[in-house]
């Protein structure tokens, strides 16, 4: 099974309890959640009031993706709104190791999220530790852009390491995932695909997100 994860940064927040609720209902998997900070990348989102309308109207996993500089001072916080993953990425981190032990001690999956320009040769020494890859397929701050495909051979890439370790890391494609890409990107080794504005620009999201799942279930 692969797992569907809508970006909810596309969504409108306007209606957020409906966008939710749809998303509930819908065949996706996992929620995901942009949480950006102006200085990792030069976009602000949101934080802890939207996490808790999350953990409130959400069914499913919360999947927490940060984009910010110093990450561990916020882990606590998000695993207390009811974050199931968290993600922090590879280049906002002094201490990798320290900051994925401690969201491990908190039960909550461990992810590293690495930019297109970041190799994936540089998670070797870690990937047995942690529960997910982030691979990066748009430079991060905002939904919208184009995919890169230089993606596909990074992520056949991380395949092999992860093999090659005996990890049990699932990879994730974020950025600019739609139906033209979703299928060779599940057939190099995705596990996770992140998409915001592909479902939640089209005319139908509940009916975008199901088209999306019958081609890559
Ligand atoms: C980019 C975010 C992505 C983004 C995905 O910084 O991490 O999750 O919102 O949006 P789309 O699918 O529109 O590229
Ligand atoms: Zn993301």
């Amino acid at each position: 099974m692969k797992i569907i994860a809508p970006s909810m940064l596309s969504c409108d927040f306007g209606k957020l309890v409906d966008e939710i609720e749809m998303v509930n209902q819908s065949e996706a998997d996992w929620f995901h959640l942009d949480i950006m900070d102006g200085v990792f990348v030069p976009n602000i989102t949101f934080g802890t009031p939207i996490l808790e309308v999350f953990k409130k109207y959400a069914t499913k996993h919360l999947d927490a993706h940060l984009m910010i500089i110093n990450p561990e001072n916020y882990i606590e916080k998000f695993a207390s709104l009811g974050a199931k993953t968290i993600t922090v990425h590879y280049e906002a981190c002094d201490n990798l190791i320290n900051t994925i032990n401690q969201i491990k001690k908190l039960d909550v999956k461990a992810g590293i999220a690495i930019n297109p320009d970041t190799a994936v040769s540089s998670l070797e020494s870690i990937i047995s530790e942690i529960d997910l890859v982030c691979l990066m397929s748009v430079f991060p701050g905002f939904s919208g852009q184009k995919f890169i495909p230089e993606t596909f051979v990074k992520l056949e890439k991380l395949r092999q390491i992860i093999t090659k370790n005996h990890s049990k890391a699932m990879i994730q494609i974020d950025g600019g995932v739609d139906l033209d890409n979703a299928k060779k990107l599940v057939s190099l080794g995705a596990d996770i695909l992140v998409a915001g504005s592909f479902v939640f620009k089209s005319e139908d999201a509940f009916n975008t997100i199901k088209k999306l799942d019958s081609v890559i279930n």
